[in-house]
C-alpha cells in the first residue's frame, strides 16, 4: 500500500513532522519540533540530554500521542495510535533497551503481533519464510529461524529486531543510540546494514551522541535544543564544532583538560586477582591523583574486574588491598572507606528510578536522618555542576532522559565525597557537551588527590582524561602504560591480539 507522494510539489519527503509538541505535566519535552527524511537517506538526530529525541521518536512510532503537530508518511496524514499501528504503518523503532521476548524464537519474535492465519490458526509455514526472507535481506541467513532469542548475543538480537522492522515492510526505521553496548566489529556490521537499507530506499533516523558516527553514516542532520529543532542539513556542509554549536548553543572549546597532577600514596593495590570466571588474572596499582583507565574488547572480563574490586563478585583468589584495608569486604564497607562505583547498568544497579534525583543522590551519604533542606541544596549543587537536565530535585529519576540518569549516578558518588572512584563506561549515553563537563570533573578530582579507576570502549575518551591505561584481554589485564607511549592502534592490537605479544 505504498501511495505515490500528493505531497507540496518538489518535495520528496518520505516523512516529515511539523509542529510537535508534547508535555509531560510541568515537562515541555517538545516544543513545535520540525523534521523530514527522503527515501535512502541517513537523517542523524543529535542534541544533548534531555533535548527530546527519544520523545520525538517515540510520538513517530506511536508510543506516545503528541499534544499538537502534524505528521505525514509517503505524503499521506499519519497518526499512529500505538505502535504496533505504526508498525503496520511502515514505521519501526529499535529501542536502545531491546524489546523482544527472550523466551521466544526468532521467527515468532519477527512476526509477533502480527502473525499470519488461516481461521484461528497461525500459519507458520510462512512465519518461517517470512522470517529466513528478513534474515537474508540483512545477509545473516545463518541466524537460525527456531533459535530462542535468549541464545543470540546482543548484536544478534539488535539484528532480530531490526529483521522485524523489515518483514513488516518498514519505510522508515528509527535506530536510538544503537551501538552502545556494541562491540567493535558488530558497530561495522550495523553500519554496513544501514547502508544496504538505505540503499533499498528506507529512510533511516539514526540517533547518536558520537559525532564520529553522524559524520559516518548520515546524509542529514537534525539538531533539537531544549524541545525545538534548531538547525538541519547535509552533513557534509557543517563541521563537528558547527554541529556542536548548535547542540549546546556555545562551543566547546577544551574536551580533554588536563591540569598537573601530582601521583600519591596508593590507595588501590591488587595482586593476582580472580574472580568467579573473569578476570582471570588480574595486578594493578592505583595512586592518588592518578586516573588509570581500562581498556579491551567488550566481554573482555573489565566490567567483571570492577565488580569484584567492589566486592559484587567473589574474589577466587589473589589479594585486594583499598588503603589500609586488606582481604574481603562488602560494597557497604567498602563505601565506608570511600570506594564507590558507578556500574555499567545503571537500570538494575545504582539507581532507584522511583525515588527522586535528591533521594538518589543524598540518601547514601546522610545517613537516616535527612534534613530537606540540606538535602535539596546538596542536589542542586550537583544539579548545577553536572547540568543535570530537570525541573526539580524533587523530580523522580525514572523521568529523566537517559544521559541525565547517568549523570545522577555520578553525582551520588560524588557527594558521597568517595576518595577512590571506579567508574565503569561513565559516559555512556551521555552528550558531548556533558563528556566535557565530566572530563574536567574527573581532571579537578584527581588534582584534589582523588584515584580514579575508569573502563571505557571509547579510546580517544581514554587517551584523553588518564595517565596511564591497561588492557584488559580475555580475563587477564596487562600491564598498565603511560599515555604517551601508547596509541588507539596499539590498544587495539593488544587488546585483539591472540597470543602474548612478543
Ligand atoms: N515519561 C516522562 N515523564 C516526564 N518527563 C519525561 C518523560 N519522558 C521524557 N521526559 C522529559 O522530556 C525531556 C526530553 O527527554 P528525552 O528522553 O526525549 O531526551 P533525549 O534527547 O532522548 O535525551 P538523551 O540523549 O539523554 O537520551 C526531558 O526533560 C525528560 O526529563
Ligand atoms: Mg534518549
Amino acid at each position: 500500500m505504498l501511495e505515490t507522494f500528493p505531497q507540496r510539489e518538489g518535495s520528496a519527503d518520505l516523512l516529515r513532522m511539523e509542529g510537535v509538541r508534547k508535555r509531560f505535566g510541568a515537562t515541555l519535552a517538545l516544543d513545535g519540533v520540525d523534521l523530514s527524511v527522503r527515501p535512502g537517506e541517513v537523517l542523524a538526530l543529535v542534541g544533548e540530554n534531555g533535548a527530546g529525541k527519544s520523545t520525538l521518536m517515540k510520538v513517530l512510532s506511536g508510543a506516545h500521542s503528541p499534544d499538537e503537530g502534524r505528521m505525514w508518511l509517503g505524503g499521506a496524514p499519519y497518526r499512529p495510535a500505538h505502535p504496533l499501528d505504526a508498525r503496520r504503518s511502515g514505521v519501526s523503532m529499535i529501542y536502545q533497551e531491546l524489546s523482544l521476548a527472550m523466551h521466544l524464537s526468532v521467527m515468532e519474535n519477527i512476526v509477533l503481533g502480527m502473525e499470519p492465519v488461516a481461521g484461528p490458526f497461525v500459519k507458520w509455514a510462512e512465519v518461517r519464510r517470512c522470517a529466513v526472507a528478513a534474515m537474508a535481506q540483512l545477509g545473516r541467513e545463518d541466524i537460525r529461524p527456531e533459535t530462542r532469542v535468549s541464545r543470540l548475543s546482543i548484536a544478534e538480537r539488535q539484528l532480530v529486531e531490526i529483521a522485524r522492522a523489515i518483514a513488516v515492510g518498514a519505510r522508515v526505521l528509527v535506530l536510538d543510540e544503537p551501538t552502545s553496548s556494541l562491540a567493535r566489529d558488530d558497530i561495522a556490521h550495523l553500519f554496513s546494514l544501514v547502508r544496504r537499507l538505505k540503499e533499498q530506499g528506507l529512510g533511516i533516523i539514526y540517533i547518536s551522541h558520537f559525532l564520529e558516527e553522524v559524520r559516518a553514516l548520515s546524509d542529514r542532520f537534525t539538531v533539537l535544543r531544549d524541545g525545538r529543532s534548531v538547525g538541519s542539513g547535509a552533513t557534509a556542509d557543517v563541521s563537528d564544532e558547527e554541529i556542536v554549536k548548535m547542540m549546546v548553543g556555545r562551543s566547546v572549546e577544551e574536551l580533554y583538560p588536563r591540569s598537573a597532577r601530582a601521583a600519591g600514596e596508593v590507595v588501590l593495590e591488587i595482586n593476582g586477582v580472580a574472580g568467579r570466571t573473569k578476570p582471570e588474572h588480574a595486578s594493578l596499582t592505583l595512586r592518588r591523583g592518578e586516573v588509570l583507565g581500562i581498556a579491551g574488547l567488550i566481554g573482555a572480563g573489565r566490567t567483571e574486574l570492577l565488580r569484584t574490586i567492589f566486592g559484587l563478585d567473589p574474589v577466587r583468589s589473589g589479594q585486594i588491598r583499598v588503603k589500609a584495608h586488606s582481604g574481603p569486604a562488602s560494597p557497604a564497607q567498602h563505601w565506608a572507606r570511600g570506594m564507590g562505583m558507578v556500574s555499567e547498568d545503571r537500570k538494575s544497579e545504582g539507581l532507584a528510578l522511583a525515588l527522586s534525583i535528591a533521594d538518589n543522590i543524598t540518601l547514601s551519604s546522610l545517613g537516616r536522618f535527612v534534613r530537606p533542606a540540606s538535602q535539596s541544596s546538596a542536589s542542586r549543587k550537583w544539579i548545577e555542576r553536572l547540568a543535570i537536565r530537570c525541573r526539580e530535585p524533587e523530580q523522580p529519576v525514572g523521568n529523566l532522559s537517559g544521559g541525565n540518569q547517568q549523570k545522577v549516578a555520578i553525582a551520588r558518588l560524588l557527594e558521597h565525597g568517595v576518595d577512590v572512584l571506579l567508574l565503569d563506561e561513565p559516559t555512556r549515553g551521555i552528550d558531548v557537551g556533558s563528556k566535557a563537563l565530566i572530563y574536567r570533573l574527573i581532571d579537578t578530582l584527581a588534582v584534589e588527590g582523588k584515584a580514579v579507576l575508569i573502563v571505557s570502549s571509547y579510546l580517544p575518551e581514554l587517551l584523553g582524561v588518564c595517565d596511564r591505561i591497561a588492557v584488559m584481554r580475555k580475563g587477564r589485564l596487562q600491564p598498565a602504560r603511560p599515555v604517551g607511549e601508547i596509541d588507539e592502534h596499539q590498544i587495539m592490537m593488544e587488546a585483539t591480539a591472540t597470543r602474548e605479544a612478543a
